[in-house]
């Protein structure tokens, strides 16, 4: 494993308490950061801030309500005197099956926790960056974002508009301390494949070149060099964790 520095460096991470966000996690504390982890399941998350130690906490938070976001990010700001990393990680699938089957509800849920909740994390925690005029984010979007999956509809919309978001956002920072960038994984073994179908999740992994999913601790590697401050010059862009997929 490369010692990636991050020594004295803040992060948040969504979606943290479990599955990639997690791995994420273990990876930054590793590399000498502290780790609030924000998520719905909030003992789950307690649990994991407890095992990762060095001073990590963690925040029941539901990332679509930009209220719960807000005390969030005061709380962190607050245990940890800045913020100087944010992983967009917390994220739904939704049920597989067609657009049409879809309720308006289903769609609005999907959207509003993987893209809404970009957004409110992103607006929530900027400010506090623009504090120290530095910050590195990662918004997890999806191969989903790229290719568009035939019946998860409204997952490979916001995954798509995670990749918008990161553009933007990262252009509109590009003259600042601030770095955004997004990834695009494949399938990784979590539980939010518990979501899903079979036939989907092989679907899924025949369009794999490498012909295996990808590793948690693969995901994080990257996320951990695109959170340090080598990171300096690349943003708004999209970073491939395809297996060889996706070749954009
Ligand atoms: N595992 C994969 O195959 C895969 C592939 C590509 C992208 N992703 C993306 O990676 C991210 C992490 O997924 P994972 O595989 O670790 O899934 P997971 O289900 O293991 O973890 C997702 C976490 O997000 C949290 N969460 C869900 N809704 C939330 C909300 N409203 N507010 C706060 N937290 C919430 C969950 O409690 C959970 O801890 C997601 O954005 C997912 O879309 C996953």
């Amino acid at each position: 494993m490369n010692q990636i520095d991050l020594a004295g460096r803040t992060m948040v991470v969504t979606g943290g308490a479990r599955g990639i966000g997690y791995a994420i996690a273990e990876r930054l504390v590793q590399s000498g950061a502290k780790v609030a982890l924000w998520d719905l399941l909030g003992e789950e998350a307690e649990a994991s801030a407890r095992t990762l130690a060095n001073g990590s906490i963690a925040c029941a938070v539901n990332v679509a309500d930009a209220a719960s976001v807000d005390a969030a990010a005061r709380r962190t700001r607050e245990a940890f005197g800045r913020i100087d990393g944010l992983v967009n990680g917390a994220g739904i699938t939704g049920p597989v099956k067609p657009l049409a089957d879809y309720s308006v509800d289903e769609w609005r849920s999907v959207v509003e926790v993987n893209l809404t909740g970009t957004f409110n994390c992103c607006r929530a925690v900027v400010p506090v960056m623009q504090e120290n005029n530095y910050g590195r984010i990662v918004n997890i979007a999806s191969v989903a974002g790229k290719e568009g999956n035939p019946n998860l509809a409204a997952y490979s919309a916001a995954k798509a508009g995670i990749i918008g978001l990161t553009k933007s956002l990262g252009k509109e920072l590009a003259k600042t301390g601030i770095a955004v960038n997004c990834i695009t994984p494949t399938t990784a073994k979590t539980p939010i494949l518990e979501q899903l179908t079979p036939e989907f999740i092989e679907y899924m992994r025949v369009r794999i070149p490498r012909d295996r999913f990808a590793e948690l601790s693969e995901i994080a590697a990257m996320v951990a060099w695109l959170l340090s401050e080598e990171n300096s010059f690349t943003t708004a862009a999209t970073f491939d964790l395809s297996g060889g997929r996706t070749t954009y």
